[in-house]
């Protein structure tokens, strides 16, 4: 299951990996926690068409259990494949699955809601709105880290594209990422690949998940690379800083 939305998204939002519904139905997202996912983007004025929804593995691990490091890697050429072509301004790794794509060893409660620049890209970690479906005192964290996701929208302007579709651009633009210098005055924090070696966090509580595997990788056909690539303004404020770290956090998300 490749995933849902518009191929020049500005905005791509990662989960965790389909389960039995997504992958019968080929759409990312289709269950409860799909619901919560759809009002949230609506909250914010976005919608599943307006935005590219995909996932870190492409099949279902097998009774909905965490997907494993080995299968991450399996799917890994085609989330690349996927970031490349659609060349969002902004990626929302949606839990710790997809933020550990960037951050292997870092808490999602440390990073939710806080901006973070990674080679070039901006990042905008969120709790996995399923959490909010086994912790209920999540819910308001997950409704609030979504405005704040509104706001640096606002902030960044209108440059990122929420109109449904946009016609191909007249020349093709070479995808664009996010520059640093752009979003400086955003609270964000810039990485590069060497931050992804830190030692890991013990911060989150383990909360199992029912097993599986990923089966073999799907072939999936990345979107056409038509992304129209204009700059970000320079943001003009600084967002506010989210809470403190939640120290009640769940391993799969
Ligand atoms: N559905 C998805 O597509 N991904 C998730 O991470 C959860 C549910």
């Amino acid at each position: 299951m490749p995933g849902q939305g518009s191929p020049h998204a500005d905005i791509m939002f990662i989960g965790e990996g389909p389960g039995l519904n997504e992958d019968k139905q080929g759409i990312p997202f289709v269950g409860a926690a799909g619901t919560f996912l759809n009002t949230l983007l609506a909250s914010i004025g976005l919608s599943r068409e307006t935005v590219f929804i995909t996932n870190m593995v492409k099949c279902r691990p097998p009774n909905n259990r965490d997907p494993q490091p080995d299968e991450t890697a399996a799917c890994a050429h085609y989330l690349d494949a996927q970031i490349a072509a659609i060349a969002p301004k902004i990626i929302v790794p949606l839990g710790r699955h997809a933020l550990a794509r960037w951050f292997p060893n870092e808490p999602i409660g440390k990073l939710r809601a806080h901006p973070q620049i990674f080679d070039g890209i901006m990042l905008f970690p969120l709790y996995h709105p399923g959490a909010a479906l086994h912790n209920g005192g999540l819910r308001s964290t997950i409704e609030e880290d979504f405005l704040k996701l509104g706001a640096l929208l606002a902030e960044l302007g209108t440059s990122v594209n929420m109109a449904p579709e946009v016609p191909a651009p007249p020349e093709p633009a070479t995808p664009e990422a996010v520059s640093p210098a752009e979003v400086a005055a955003v609270d964000t924090v810039v990485h590069t690949n060497e931050d992804a070696t830190e030692e890991e966090s013990k911060e989150e509580t383990e909360v199992a998940a029912a097993p599986e595997t990923v089966a073999a990788a799907p072939v999936e056909s990345p979107p056409e690379p038509t992304h129209d690539a204009d700059p970000l303004p320079a943001p003009t404020a600084t967002l506010a800083e989210s809470d403190e770290p939640s120290t009640q956090q769940l391993s799969m998300f």
